[in-house]
């Protein structure tokens, strides 16, 4: 979700502004999701390397999420959301920690939308924690190292029960992945926009599904391969 600042900047407003409308789109992009019945929507909110921008910024941002949540939670369960935050939360402030953790027991039985949040998260530090757990399971003789497989590791990654993206945007113009989803991103078809994140609305997001729509997803096979299998 990237271009808040920016926004703001063209507007002559302080770069906060740009989040508080940025936290607009978010509510706009996940209504339509589920209204188009998408299963999941995972969105970067905060990575880990953002703890670099200005103290100030970053307090605004953590009230940000906060506030965020305690409006929305009842909107979203309403919905049939399921929320789930994924990042390192420990570094959170306290009351925010809380407020995950209770919306996540308050969703956690929804069958919409599964909505994932990723704060404090970077691709590294999921990738990290996953080799951690495993080499606790081989210390603990639960398994040998020869049982440490690809799906074994994936397993151990933060969206593990849930499938890999189909479609990954980035708006603000950048074309890189930013330590986002590392592992998950492997087949993943990239669009990215120059569309700032608060004008990222539903005709922006419409495109950037009309251009998933003309993808042939090959996942290492041949595009005769692919055509002969479909029907
Ligand atoms: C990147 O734009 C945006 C962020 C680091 C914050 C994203 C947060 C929100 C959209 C708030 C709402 C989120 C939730 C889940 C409630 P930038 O600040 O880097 O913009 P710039 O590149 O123009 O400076």
């Amino acid at each position: 979700m990237d271009g808040n600042g920016r926004w703001a900047k063209q507007r002559n407003l302080p770069r906060h502004a740009g989040h508080i409308a940025g936290v607009e789109t978010v509510r706009e992009v996940v209504r339509i999701s589920a209204e188009l019945g998408i299963g999941v929507l995972t969105l970067f909110a905060f990575s880990s390397e953002n703890w670099r921008r200005p103290r100030e910024e970053v307090g605004l941002l953590m009230n940000l999420f906060l506030t965020a949540l305690q409006r929305e939670i009842t909107r979203l369960h309403k919905n049939q959301v399921q929320l789930r935050i994924i990042g390192d939360r420990t570094a959170l402030p306290k009351p925010l920690q809380d407020k995950i953790d209770s919306a996540e027991t308050l969703t956690q039985h929804n069958t919409g939308l599964k909505l994932v949040i990723a704060a404090n998260y970077g691709g590294h530090w999921d990738l990290t924690q996953a080799a951690r757990q495993l080499y606790e399971q081989i210390r603990a003789g639960q398994i040998t190292p020869e049982d440490v497989t690809q799906e074994r590791l994936g397993a151990h990654t933060c969206l593990a029960n849930l499938p890999d993206p189909d479609l990954f945007i980035r708006t603000g113009g950048e074309q890189r992945i930013s330590n986002f989803l590392l592992w998950q991103l492997a087949y993943t078809e990239l669009y990215f926009t120059e569309t700032l994140w608060p004008d990222f609305n539903t005709t922006a997001f419409q495109q950037a599904l009309r251009f998933y729509a003309t993808r042939q997803r090959r996942f290492g096979r041949t595009g005769d391969q692919i055509q002969q299998d479909t029907p």
